[in-house]
């Protein structure tokens, strides 16, 4: 029999049960607190509260460990790919090389967007955010597939392999084409016989009789990029994820509303706020030591981008594999990035300063993501985009984790009021 956990409230006890993970994780189950005792636990911003039972991603943020499916990100981003991880976490295990095979063909089966849509895409103004249209192209791959798109738990799971692939996919083309379009330049369409990441670099640079052929540490980058973006549990966006399709909402809508929450400069935001940043010490002429004062007192309300996260209080293992990746690229191409250098005395900086270190503050997976988007010639306006591409399968797990399950129930938090107390309608005349 599990723990049981006691809560002495009003003279009164109460008993809970409590829950354990595969890597003993400990919960208390609260989910009779309100009925049995009139309370609800308070846990604004969810940083104590565990939202699902999940099978897709574990991580530790004490020691840094991330894992898809129980495969540690080290050996994923040595061993493996976005494709194969992909299915991985939307399946469960490791493909067979027919499953992956056939994986692989529906994605490029699904790539390209209904021409409708693609017109829809056009209307958007030439300066428009590409993370806003693209938030709008998830939203609207529910009107272009409506077939496999139904808000009905029954058939959006028998659809689920194509609208899984369509969501991948599309997301990569919209991403193309959202770049393209506000440029001014004709979208390209998918090629088939290209891996996931050299299509996207294709439908995003190629020009009419000049095809772009990325070098083999582009596309290693790149699939590196993607892979180690893939999943991250319960974050802001995944959670929103959750959310929407805990009330029967379909693929595409909460993957869109994922979208939305990736936004933020304090979510898949970051990346875009970290070259921002290095741009502006370096323009300033501070080698990164000013800045790291001003991110200490607070002021303007700066922070050191790329730093810090809820969960790891230790080295982000993914901030790792990456930074390293970075050296490595920029070495391969022949790139001498003054931000990179900016980057490396801010990391040694603030690694040996007292206000980080006593908060747990490490670099985490954007300090260095913006850099390698650069060096692969993606602009700054479109880093949270290929943030979202990453994701794009964890946010599919994970609706359908939900939608798997039959005994789910609508996520619905409750609040604590703090407003006015009953007070009795004024009419318009009457008010000062
Ligand atoms: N620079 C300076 N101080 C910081 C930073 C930072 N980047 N991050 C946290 N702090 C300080 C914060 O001021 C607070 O200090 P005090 O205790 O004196 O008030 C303390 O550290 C705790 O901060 P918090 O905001 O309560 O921590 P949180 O867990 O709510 O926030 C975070 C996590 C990621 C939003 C935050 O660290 C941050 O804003 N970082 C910069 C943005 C960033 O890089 N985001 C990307 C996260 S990784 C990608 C993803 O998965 O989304």
């Amino acid at each position: 029999m599990s723990k049981q956990a006691v809560l002495k409230l009003d003279d009164q006890e109460y008993t809970f049960p409590t829950i354990e993970g595969v890597e003993h994780e400990k919960a208390v189950d609260f989910r009779t607190l309100r009925s049995a005792s009139g309370y609800v636990s308070y846990d604004e911003g969810y940083g104590n509260t565990g939202s699902c039972q999940s099978e897709i991603t574990f991580i530790d943020g004490e020691i840094g460990i991330l894992r898809y499916r129980g495969i540690p990100i080290e050996q994923l981003a040595k061993n493996s790919d976005f494709i194969e991880s992909s299915y991985m976490l939307l399946y469960g295990d490791l493909p067979t090389q027919a499953e992956r095979d056939r994986f692989s063909g529906l994605i490029k089966d699904h790539a390209a967007v209904s021409p409708l849509m693609a017109n829809a895409l056009k209307g958007f103004p030439s300066d428009a955010p590409p993370m806003g249209i693209l938030g709008s192209m998830l939203g609207a791959m529910s009107c272009y597939n409506q077939d496999i798109a139904t808000n009905n738990r029954v058939t959006d799971l028998e659809n689920f392999d194509a609208a899984a692939a369509t969501a991948i996919a599309q997301t990569a083309t919209s991403a193309a084409l959202a770049y393209r379009v506000t440029r001014g330049l004709e979208g390209n369409q998918p090629d088939p016989s290209l891996s996931f990441q050299d299509n996207f670099l294709h439908m995003m640079f190629s020009e009419p009789g000049k095809p772009y052929v990325a070098i083999p540490e582009v596309s290693r980058a790149l699939d590196l990029m993607l892979l180690l973006h893939a999943d991250h549990e319960q974050n802001c966006s995944t959670s929103t994820v959750r959310m929407v399709a805990s009330g029967g909402a379909n693929l595409f809508a909460s993957v869109s509303a994922g979208a939305a929450a990736l936004w933020g400069p304090a979510h898949g935001g970051a990346n875009m706020a970290v070259i921002k940043m290095l741009e502006e010490i370096k323009e300033s002429g501070d080698d990164g030591s000013k800045f790291i004062d001003e991110a200490k007192s607070g002021k303007s309300g700066k922070r050191l981008m790329g730093f810090g996260h809820r969960v790891y209080k230790n080295f982000d293992p993914r901030a790792k594999i990456i930074g390293q990746a970075c050296e490595e690229l920029l070495a391969k191409l022949g790139i001498d990035d003054p931000c990179l250098d900016i980057a490396r005395h801010l990391e040694q900086a603030a690694l040996a300063d007292d206000y980080f270190i006593s908060r747990n503050l490490y670099p985490n997976v954007d300090f260095y993501s913006g850099i390698v988007l650069r060096a692969l010639g993606i602009p700054a306006d479109m880093f949270t985009v290929m943030f979202a591409i990453g994701r794009m399968p964890g946010w599919v797990a994970n609706w359908r984790e939900i939608a798997m399950n039959p005994k789910g129930k609508i996520n619905r938090p409750r609040q604590v009021y703090q407003g006015p107390a009953l007070r009795d309608y004024t009419p318009v005349a009457e008010r000062g």
